[in-house]
């Protein structure tokens, strides 16, 4: 007799192994089914997604080596601090980097089996529906398959890079995410196609390694989704470092020989171009991933950007069956995933979980850091509401200061009338961490006067926030 469940999970990334977990925390029998091994050697399925295996975690520590390698080769010295003969080596840069991921995929193995939530080794797709249950394959690594039955299916495939159609990428002279994040040697020269998270992220890390890095964006305006005061900021600053920018370009041919890459291009006046490299990164965003589902055998339909179509409680159209994470329009990012498995699982048992979906912040991990929550001046400006803003830069404050890092400022946008905070934008050190107060103070509906009457600690980096909560009302203590 087939295996059945309350539950059955597609994908074990943030969203869909976070999904499992609460749905067995909440007493429903819960399978997960994975297959990507990503660099597992064995070619087991490993999981955590493309967060923990190419995404978020990775990205995350071989920007945290580089920081060091760039401290130790350049910044050190204002600090009084002479490092000599500070060398590299990429080889255990990576294997670090490697070793992180194999603790935190390994990580959720031991949560699996703490909260007894049974692993199906292999790539799901949908049967059909009997019963008001819902029938799903699993095919292994070695062609073998099972079908398991479920009250409920979550289908948390997340999502791939999107390739452009003249561009092959090879990983390993053109890479997306998963090559970029495994070079064997820092590139003289490297180019990036798009300008956006990944862009500005993995062209960091490889510029403060040493490469010299340019950036080709489609678009005219930088970093168009965020604030127009940061991404002003931004590219001033990103530039100080290094990175070359070219935006408004329409990529054409791309060729790869012995040498290296040639990228045809024409530039924002219309005039060609050609940018040579040693290796090029293709960032130009990611596609929702529904491959071999079999979607159609239970009707589940996807929009025409392939995401696959859900309500507001992440419910397809089919009774028992909800989606979730990057695989659903919205922003792809984990939380996001993750907070809407934890809805799911919820609702599956009855319960009345909401996610504010205004209060979900984005963080760029660059030099400084760059986050936010809820609006940018720009769209508030547009819808018409009155507001009103407050900024104060980390060059006011000592701790800043004392850390060498005081680039940048916080924003804060509140209405005009009723003082209730609308947005809040920083860059500077420590903003991924600095927003979490911001996003408390959203959800919870409050004024910029809250955050400018609450105690902060002193010194540290979030009197910044205070302070700009303060100039919402023109009174600002240390400017
Ligand atoms: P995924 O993480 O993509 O997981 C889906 C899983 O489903 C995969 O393991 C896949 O193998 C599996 N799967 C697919 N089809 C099947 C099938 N048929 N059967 C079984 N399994 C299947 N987000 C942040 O919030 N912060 C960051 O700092 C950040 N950094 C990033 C850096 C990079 C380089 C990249 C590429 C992404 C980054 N992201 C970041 C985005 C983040 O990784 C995604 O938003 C997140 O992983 C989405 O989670 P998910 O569970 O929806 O999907
Ligand atoms: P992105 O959407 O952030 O940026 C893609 C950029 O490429 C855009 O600026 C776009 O205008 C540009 N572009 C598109 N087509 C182009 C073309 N033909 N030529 C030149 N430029 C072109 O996508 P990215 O950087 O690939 O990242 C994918 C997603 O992964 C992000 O949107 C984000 O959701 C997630 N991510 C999140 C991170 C974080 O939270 N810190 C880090 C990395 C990724």
């Amino acid at each position: 007799m087939s295996q059945s469940f309350d539950v059955v999970v597609i994908g074990a990334g943030p969203g869909g192994y976070i999904a499992a977990i609460r749905a067995a925390q909440l007493g429903l029998s819960t399978a997960c089914i994975e297959g990507n091994p990503y660099d597992d050697p064995k070619g087991e399925p490993r999981l955590g997604g493309t967060c923990l295996n190419v995404g978020c975690i990775p990205s995350k520590a071989l920007l945290a080596s580089s920081h060091h390698y760039e401290d130790a080769t350049q910044h050190l010295g204002e600090h009084g601090i002479t490092v000599k003969g500070a060398s590299l080596d990429v080889a255990k840069l990576v294997a670090r980097k490697n070793g992180i991921v194999d603790k935190m995929t390994g990580g959720i193995q031991y949560l699996f089996k703490k909260n007894k939530v049974t692993l199906l080794k292999g790539y799901g797709a949908f049967v059909g529906q009997t019963d008001g249950l819902t029938q799903v394959k699993i095919t292994d690594k070695d062609g073998k398959e099972e079908v398991v039955s479920a009250k409920n299916v979550i289908i948390a495939t997340g999502s791939k890079a999107r390739h452009l159609p003249m561009v092959a990428v090879d990983n390993k002279i053109v890479c997306d995410n998963e090559g970029a994040l495994n070079f064997d040697a820092v590139p003289k020269k490297l180019g990036v196609i798009g300008a956006g998270v990944i862009g500005l992220e993995l062209g960091s890390v490889w510029r403060r390694l040493g490469a010299e890095v340019t950036i080709l964006e489609a678009m005219p305006a930088f970093l168009g989704a965020a604030d127009g005061a940061i991404a002003k900021e931004a590219k001033k600053l990103f530039e100080k470092q290094g990175l070359k920018f070219d935006l408004g370009v329409s990529i054409g041919d791309v060729k790869v020989d012995k040498k290296g890459v040639k990228v045809a291009y024409t530039n924002a006046k219309g005039e060609a171009q050609t940018l040579d490299c040693d290796k090029l990164i293709v960032s130009v965003g990611r596609v929702p991933n529904t491959d071999g589902l079999n979607l159609e055998a239970i009707g589940v339909k996807t929009n025409e950007r392939g995401f696959i179509e859900v309500n507001h409680d992440c419910q397809t159209a089919v009774a028992g069956v909800w989606a979730i994470g990057d695989v659903i329009p919205g922003p792809m990012l984990a939380h996001k995933a993750e907070d809407e498995g934890v809805a799911v699982a919820e609702r599956i048992v009855g319960q009345k979980p909401h996610i504010d979906y205004n209060c979900i912040p984005w963080v760029i991990y660059t030099s400084p850091e760059i986050a936010w929550v809820g609006q940018t001046e720009e769209v508030i400006k547009v819808s018409g509401r009155a507001y009103k803003t407050g900024q104060f830069p980390f060059m006011a404050n000592g701790r800043a200061l004392g850390m060498a890092s005081a680039d940048g400022f916080v924003k804060v946008i509140a209405d005009a009338t009723t003082d209730e905070i609308l947005g809040v934008h920083i860059i500077g050190a420590g903003a991924s961490d600095l927003i979490a107060e911001a996003v408390v103070a959203m959800e919870f509906k409050a004024s910029s006067e809250d955050i400018a009457r609450i105690c902060h600690p002193h010194p540290s980096l979030s009197e910044v926030m205070r302070e700009a909560a303060l100039a919402v009302d023109k009174r600002a203590l240390n400017m």
